[in-house]
């Protein structure tokens, strides 16, 4: 089957056209492949039409979206591109997908929620996003779910790795160069490592998993501030770092922000548990991301 992969320099895409051994089609904004021996075909989702002649013309029984645009705190002052990528571009792909046959995956985030909540949110309980970026991906649910196409999609959080820009990156970055960090105590969430999703994204389309929204975190939580700490012990265990800064723990109000954050967005996956698809915890996922590529992450430090 051909497989369809779009965005794959980012963290999810990478990691999807690492795992995937074999069929594997991407598309990067430049065209440049992501691995030698990758076939990459050049696409910028804000071209609306070049998304549905791309998928036509590769007819794909697969299509993966790990494209998205992710900054958080600029998406506040640029909502118009935030909508076009996280809402109308996947609101295309679906709808190529339906004209082909193709199923279709697509990512989401634990920020369609407002975080007032204090259980593991359900994929089907309200949805309240405080910010331009939670709306954006939340309208691009809205638009997938309505599309007509076999989609899935895939809600995740807090995705991190030994490559591309993420929290575990700036922290190994912070805590070479300095002696103590503050970082916020009162935001919970499930910290995901890019690896995992790509891993259960996989191991859910070969369980043909029915269509619809699904949970796909590292099980348990903890806050940034907690994050940062296990970063630094797993750092300084493997020599990484010399020696760990302190790491204060603070109020978001002590580091504001343009887009607000949600304070709890631990999301429920017992879906995954009922597919019989087992998660790590979220620590042992950590301790596995550094194991997995102890070069890349001499590198992280770079
Ligand atoms: N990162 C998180 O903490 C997090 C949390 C919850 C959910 N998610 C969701 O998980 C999914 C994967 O996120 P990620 O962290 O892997 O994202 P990422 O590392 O920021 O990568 C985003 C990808 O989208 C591509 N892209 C952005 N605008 C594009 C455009 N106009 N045309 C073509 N490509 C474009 C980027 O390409 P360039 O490299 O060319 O810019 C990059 O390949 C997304 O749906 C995201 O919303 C992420």
């Amino acid at each position: 089957m051909k497989t369809l992969v779009i965005g794959a320099t980012g963290q999810v895409g990478h990691e999807l056209a690492r795992q995937i051994p074999s069929g594997l089609i991407a598309t990067t904004r430049s065209g440049e492949s992501p691995f030698a021996g990758v076939s990459c075909l050049a696409l910028d989702v804000t071209d609306l039409d070049a998304i549905s002649a791309l998928i036509a013309r590769v007819e794909p029984g697969l299509v993966v979206n790990a494209s998205a645009y992710t900054a958080v705190d600029r998406a506040e002052s640029e909502a118009e591109l935030a909508f076009r990528v996280n809402a109308q571009a996947p609101e295309s792909m679906a709808r190529a997908c339906a004209d082909v046959g193709a199923r279709f995956v697509h990512y989401s985030t634990d920020y369609v929620f407002d975080g007032d909540g204090r259980e593991p949110y359900r994929p089907d309980d309200p949805t309240a996003p405080i910010g331009v970026y939670g709306r954006s991906k939340r309208e691009g649910e809205e638009r997938v779910l309505a599309s007509g196409a076999d989609a899935m999609i895939l809600r995740t959080a807090w995705v991190y790795g030994l490559r591309g820009q993420n929290f575990l990156r700036t922290m190994l970055r912070l805590g070479g160069e300095r002696d103590e960090l503050r970082v916020v105590d009162d935001q919970i969430g499930s910290p995901t490592p890019a690896w995992l999703v790509a891993a259960l994204t996989r191991e859910l389309v070969a369980r043909g998993a029915p269509a619809g929204i699904q949970h796909v975190i590292a099980r348990g939580a903890v806050s940034w501030c907690g994050f940062a700490r296990a970063i630094f012990d797993e750092a300084t265990a493997r020599g990484l770092l010399a020696r760990a800064p302190r790491v204060e723990a603070i109020p978001s109000s002590e580091y504001p922000t343009p887009a607000k954050r949600p304070s709890y967005s631990v999301l429920d996956t017992s879906g995954l548990a009922a597919l019989g698809i087992d998660v790590p915890a979220w620590r042992d996922a950590l301790a596995e991301t550094f194991m997995r590529d102890v070069g890349a992450g001499a590198s992280a430090l770079g």
